[in-house]
């Protein structure tokens, strides 16, 4: 039997594009090695939010003090946090193999290698199958999507790999899987990943210490926001070193560089969380000839590789490496395939930090803006503009900025921390998306009270 579509991963991308092709009525064989549902949903996005909504309850037992709340002897059980979040992880991981049976979505669990091409017809009808093993089993179709997600980096520090053989240096992987609560952890990187897990782990208890390379966390993120961020979590009790350069690891010891000092520190655990790289290794693009540039399979805005009939969808093309983009990828190679017409907007592209406060934003940043030269203006309004915002947080600093284009009016980005943003900012990301213009957001009815009016605030006087 030839398959209309064979997807390599079950992750956001190859999940949904599977589920979307199958519904669509096309012949469709899903491979996936782990579990369906990829990093997000096994061992990122999803189990994130769950130890982070944990976090966030014991906080609110052990600081409601100013709310009216007194709780004595609260405990964060670490083992019944981890509990929850695997049962959450089964959950969602049965809801997804469901959607895929439903679409009549054929699912092989293995590891897939591409072996090759076969050309028949002649040069009007050329017709090319594709071949794929997974173990001794040969699968043939006429499209294919490539949707092997990423890997966690390791820098190439000194005593990293021994650490990580040892349980001492662990990845997103384990240490959302960690049985105990580490005494202490380090964290190299302070990006989404470093952020969030050190915000879990301090509330939980543990003492946690960020080293970042850069002068800032939270990478991209606009350097306000990053800094009213780092500025929280700082007064949580997260010490951060910037400027650090991690220079070798031995044992429970990293030994750093920060601003030209030499440092160590001891702790039971590290955690490396430096960024991820496409998953490009192993799985035979060689074998059919798909370009791989810069580590990463190189996409169209159609998902389409240099090859005809294959795609690469989600962090395997290493243009976002969001859950969110990668559905959003799946959508457009689908729709591609079926003949309609579709690109993914990369501007458009929402991003959260679901730390407390939580901070998001979608299109340009000031910084973005400037270095490609945009004409734009700022506006920005603290939080505390908005009542359902002031009625809930005692001396939040919390923000909102928005950027317009100043010739056109048109919103290129907005970006916000505080209470809500992660849902908020999916407003945005249709504001940025379709082009508004001030006047057209001036004219949606937002609820009341609600923290979005905050973005109505802002543009008020505009
Ligand atoms: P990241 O790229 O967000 O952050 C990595 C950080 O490590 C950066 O700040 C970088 O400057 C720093 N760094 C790099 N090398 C270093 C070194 N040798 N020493 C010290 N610092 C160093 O990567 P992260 O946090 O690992 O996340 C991986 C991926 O997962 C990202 O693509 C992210 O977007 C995604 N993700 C998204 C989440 C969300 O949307 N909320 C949550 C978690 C992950």
């Amino acid at each position: 039997m030839i398959y209309d579509l064979i997807v390599i991963g079950g992750g956001p991308a190859g999940y949904h594009a599977a589920e979307l092709a199958g519904k669509a009525g096309l012949k469709v064989l899903l491979a996936e090695k782990g579990s369906v549902g990829g990093v997000c949903l096994n061992e990122g996005c999803i189990p994130s939010k769950a130890l982070l909504y944990s976090a966030k309850l014991f906080n609110g037992a052990v600081h409601g003090g100013k709310f009216g709340i007194s709780v004595e002897n609260a405990v964060l059980d670490h083992e019944v946090v981890i509990n929850r979040k695997n049962k959450v992880v089964r959950s969602l991981s049965a809801g997804v193999k469901g959607r895929l049976r439903k679409s009549n979505v054929t699912m092989v669990s293995g590891t897939a290698v591409i072996c090759g091409k076969r050309t028949g017809g002649d040069e009007a009808t050329v017709d090319t199958v594709f071949e794929m093993k997974v173990d001794e089993d040969l699968y043939s179709c006429r499209q294919m999507l490539i949707a092997a997600g990423s890997v966690a980096s390791l820098p190439p520090i000194p005593g990293l790999m021994d650490g990580i053989e040892k349980g001492i240096a662990l990845t997103n992987r384990e240490i959302l899987n960690l049985k105990e609560l580490p005494e202490s952890l380090t964290i190299i990187g302070g990006g989404v990943v470093g952020l969030e897990m050190a915000l879990y782990f301090s509330t939980a208890g543990s003492r946690v210490t960020v080293l970042e390379m850069l002068d800032h966390i939270a990478g991209p993120t606009d350097r306000e926001i990053s800094n009213i961020l780092l500025k929280n979590l700082t007064k949580k009790g997260i010490v951060f070193k910037l400027n650090s350069r991690v220079t070798e690891i031995k044992g429970n010891e990293v030994f750093f560089t920060s601003e030209g000092e030499k440092g160590i520190i001891q702790s039971d655990k590290i955690l490396v969380s430096v960024g991820r790289r496409p998953a490009v290794e192993g799985i035979g693009l060689e074998n059919v000839g798909v370009a791989v540039e810069g580590g990463r399979i190189a996409t169209d805005t159609n998902c389409r590789t240099n090859v005809d009939g294959i795609y690469a969808a989600g962090d395997i093309n290493g243009k976002s490496m969001l859950a969110h983009t990668a559905y959003r990828e799946a959508e457009v190679c689908v729709n591609y395939i079926l003949g309609k017409k579709a690109v993914v907007n990369y501007n458009a592209i929402p991003s959260v930090i679901y730390t407390d406060p939580e901070a998001a934003g979608v299109g340009e940043t000031e910084e973005s803006a400037l270095e490609k030269g945009y004409d734009f203006e700022v506006h920005k309004l603290p939080m505390m503009y908005s009542g359902r915002y002031a009625a809930e947080n005692e001396g939040g600093d919390g923000i909102c900025k928005i950027l317009l284009e100043r010739q056109s009016g048109i919103v290129i980005g907005v970006h916000m921390i505080g209470s809500y943003s992660s849902e908020i900012i999916y407003g945005a990301a249709m504001m940025v998306e379709k082009g508004m213009k001030v006047e057209n957001v001036k004219e949606v009815v937002f609820p009341h009270p609600t923290v979005s009016e905050i973005i109505k605030e802002v543009l008020e006087f505009h």
